[in-house]
């Protein structure tokens, strides 16, 4: 017997890199001198520094009634909001998918409460999960509090594309190991390093985990679309890698955690989705079983006012186009950051891994000090093992080329 304060599974529960709140110092230095630059944070902002915002989502949430603002939200979500939301994640590959799927809905607190309530109930305590080497860091403490640890691969091979053989390799280790795989890859736009896998890389991948699930071995694929709607494609052909998962085998489930945080700029409303699809009607059944009951058990319920609102603009045809092209002024915004960066970057000959989109860029380094250097020279970044992460999504394009020189400086 102890007498400690807190469980004994609590015990060792220390958030050591928090994004958000070095973020918060971040702000505060801003605060006090204009000349910082903060490329720390992952919400969209504009060139004047404001938060971009959608212009239907503004309005739809005006207009929302008193039900649908302030009531509790269905567990399994209303109609426009689940049904919408296989539309809007598998988009021309819907039919395919729902002939050769058996799938279900659950609407959860952001795509992080998705991804919580996988790692929960489809790992045994003491389990680990597989990442590639560069990660958001919260999976970390998501597995944690679920009792699982991480293992990783790495991500790159040394061409910078992806790593099949690594993966393969730490795979099947793992797999082999603990009886179970449980898998989470963040691509698009995987953050911190904005890479992209190819379809080709997504089929190698389904490949290497049939042939897992096919020695009897349970199989969870998890895909972490956070930034799906900001890849450098047109909104259809981001939805591509879904051919892909056509060739899931049977005894495979598939998770997609979908996040209303990125694609509608709702962070604070803590919106997102679980979807499961699997071609085994009875790995369904389970999903949607634990998945039910977990919603209610931890979170009780979603925002209902980001449920209507995100309901309404995927079940009005006219104001989902308008969404649809203010996605892509979003996407341009992006884009002329990243184009000036890496111009920057070649010239002082400073290497850019990868990036097919998304918020952030990754710049690899050996300097375990980065992070304090970069910020004695008034830059906040996140700094992770083996590389820095800059957050695109709130610079300026006006600071980019200053912000590029004190990297160079010190990486
Ligand atoms: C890779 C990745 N996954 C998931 C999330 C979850 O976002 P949210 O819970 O706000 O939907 C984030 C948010 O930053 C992220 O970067």
């Amino acid at each position: 017997m102890t007498n400690q304060i807190v469980g004994n599974h609590a015990l060792n529960k220390v958030m050591e890199s928090n994004i958000l709140k070095i973020s918060q110092e971040a702000k505060a230095a801003k605060a006090q001198n204009p000349e910082v630059i903060d490329a720390t944070v992952g919400m969209l902002h504009k060139e004047d520094g404001k938060l971009f915002k959608y212009i239907q989502v503004e309005e739809l949430l005006k207009g929302l009634t008193d039900s649908e603002m302030y009531f509790y939200a269905p567990v399994n979500g209303t109609k426009e909001f689940s049904n919408g939301v296989v539309d809007w994640v598998f988009g021309k590959h819907k039919a395919a998918i729902m002939e050769k799927f058996h799938l279900s809905v659950i609407p959860t607190t952001g795509g992080s409460g998705a991804l919580s309530n996988s790692l929960y109930n489809f790992n045994d305590f003491g389990q680990a999960m597989l990442i590639p080497n560069y990660y958001w860091t919260p999976y970390e403490n998501i597995a944690e509090e679920a009792h699982v640890g991480v293992e990783t691969f790495q991500l790159f091979d040394e061409n910078y594309h992806f790593n099949l053989k690594d993966f393969e390799e730490k795979a099947k280790s793992l797999a082999k190991r603990q009886n179970r795989l449980f898998l989470i890859l963040n691509d698009p736009c995987n953050n911190p390093t904005g890479f992209c896998l190819s379809k080709q890389d997504w089929k190698n991948v389904i490949g290497v985990l049939n042939e897992i699930s096919r020695n009897n071995v349970p199989v969870i694929l998890v895909h972490d679309s956070a930034y799906i709607d900001y890849q450098m494609k047109s909104h259809e052909s981001s939805r591509d890698v879904y051919e892909a998962f056509l060739d899931l085998d049977e005894n495979i489930l598939a998770i997609i955690a979908f996040s209303g945080s990125k694609t509608f700029s709702m962070y604070g409303f803590r919106i997102g989705a679980q979807l499961g699809i699997s071609k085994s009607k009875a790995i369904i059944d389970e999903f949607n079983r634990v998945g039910d009951y977990s919603v209610r058990a931890r979170f009780s319920s979603v925002s209902r006012p980001a449920m209507s609102v995100i309901g309404k603009i995927f079940a009005n045809p006219d104001i989902k186009k308008q969404f649809i092209e203010q996605i892509d002024i979003a996407k341009d915004l992006l884009r002329k950051r990243i184009e000036l960066f890496e111009e920057v970057a070649a010239k002082e000959g400073l290497n850019v891994l990868p990036y097919g989109g998304g918020f952030f860029v990754g710049i690899e380094t050996n300097n375990q000090n980065i992070f304090k250097d970069l910020v004695n020279d008034g830059v906040f970044i996140i700094a992770m093992p083996g590389m820095i992460r800059i957050a695109l999504s709130s610079v300026k394009l006006t600071e980019i080329e200053r912000l590029v020189k004190i990297i160079k400086k010190h990486i």
